[in-house]
């Protein structure tokens, strides 16, 4: 049977990303479970990827990006008893899912309960384990705390913000100004960081600053998020969005640099959060969280801004969009 992935066939703009149709379905080795994928996500993290920029992926091109997915058990490897046929399924690939098969080993995947929408599962693998993770492993936020985080109109902001609303957190988000609306709707305070100087303007709001700011912006981004925290706080820095726009800094550097300012004694902290990393040192972690996630979103305690539903064979479409700033919350391939 014929089916279709999204390739890279080098690194480089969205041009990059072509359709191609492969002439016989994956066969699943023992171990591992084949899946039809019902939808994956596109974020920013797959441009880093597209480009080459991706510290943690050595893979070269020709091959399909997608770092998350929910699909359906299709077909099992030998031995296989862990999951049946129809079953649905996530996991966080890092790349292949922009695929409407493929074979994955399955202790990885993380079971999505029955009832929810495969749009609104997706959203929550990368951007809300990102920002829970980074909220209750990294900060250890304790409720009604403030925070501070950038851009916090995208994929990971949203759910920032919707997650520390559940914890009555004092909440402000920097973003460009179409997306102030929704991020005043979830109770947070938005800060136009394109017209404005932030930190004065997050001092006149707060008086002595934040307990953390999660920024993954970086360069100079770093440098001023530092001066918005009060003492006790810390940095999560958690991206490169300006060293991969060509807008300053240098992810080697502004890597560096947020683990040497850690070491400075001036009663701040830093960290910086990778949910790979996090994944590889504590594998049981990112399943636990993912099914707690679940979990809310099944009690409707969250619900995943999503801007756009986009068919996976205009994937180029979805990573135009992303690379100019045009989407208020996640991007959904829909396969
Ligand atoms: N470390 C990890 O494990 C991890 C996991 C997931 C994501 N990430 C990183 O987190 C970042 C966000 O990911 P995402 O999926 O949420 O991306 P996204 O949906 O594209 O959101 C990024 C947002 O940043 C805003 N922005 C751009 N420059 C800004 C600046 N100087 N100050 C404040 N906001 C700015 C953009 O919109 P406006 O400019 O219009 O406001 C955009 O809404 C990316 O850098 C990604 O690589 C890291």
């Amino acid at each position: 049977m014929r089916y279709k992935r999204v390739i890279i066939t080098g690194f480089g703009g969205p041009e990059v990303l072509q359709v191609v149709e492969e002439t016989a379905l994956p066969e699943p080795e023992p171990g591992e479970v084949r899946i039809k994928v019902l939808a994956a996500g596109a974020a920013f993290t797959d441009v880093m990827i597209r480009k080459g920029m991706y510290p943690d992926v050595k893979e070269k091109p020709p091959f399909s990006p997608g770092y998350d997915l929910v699909g359906v058990v299709d077909k099992l490897g030998e031995g296989m008893t862990r999951f049946k046929v129809g079953q649905r399924v996530a996991d966080l690939t890092v790349i292949g899912a922009y695929s409407e098969y493929l074979c994955l080993p399955a202790d990885r995947l993380v079971p999505v309960p029955d009832g929810l929408d495969a749009s609104e599962a997706v959203s929550v693998i990368l951007a809300y384990v990102t920002a829970y993770q980074m909220l209750h492993r990294i900060a250890k936020v304790k409720a009604r705390q403030r925070i501070l985080i950038h851009g916090a109109g995208g994929a990971v902001g949203t759910a920032m913000l919707q997650l520390g609303r559940l914890l009555d957190l004092e909440m402000y988000g920097t973003a460009s100004e179409s997306k102030h609306g929704l991020i005043a709707q979830t109770g947070a305070t938005p800060i136009d960081y394109r017209s404005e100087d932030w930190v004065t303007r997050l001092y006149d709001l707060t008086g002595d600053g934040v307990d953390f700011v999660f920024d993954p912006i970086g360069g100079v981004s770093f440098k001023q998020s530092l001066k918005a925290i009060r003492p006790g706080g810390k940095l999560v820095a958690y991206g490169f969005y300006n060293a991969v726009m060509g807008r300053g800094g240098s992810i080697p550097l502004d890597f560096i640099r947020v683990k040497l300012w850690n070491l400075l004694p001036n009663g701040r902290s830093t960290a910086f959060y990778s949910i790979g990393a996090l994944r590889k040192k504590n594998p049981d972690w990112f399943a636990e969280d993912l099914s707690k996630l679940f979990a809310l979103l099944g009690q409707g305690d969250i619900k995943p801004v999503i801007a756009a539903r986009i068919p996976l064979v205009e994937a180029r479409r979805a990573h135009e969009l992303i690379e100019a700033a045009g989407a208020q919350g996640k991007i959904v391939l829909i396969i």
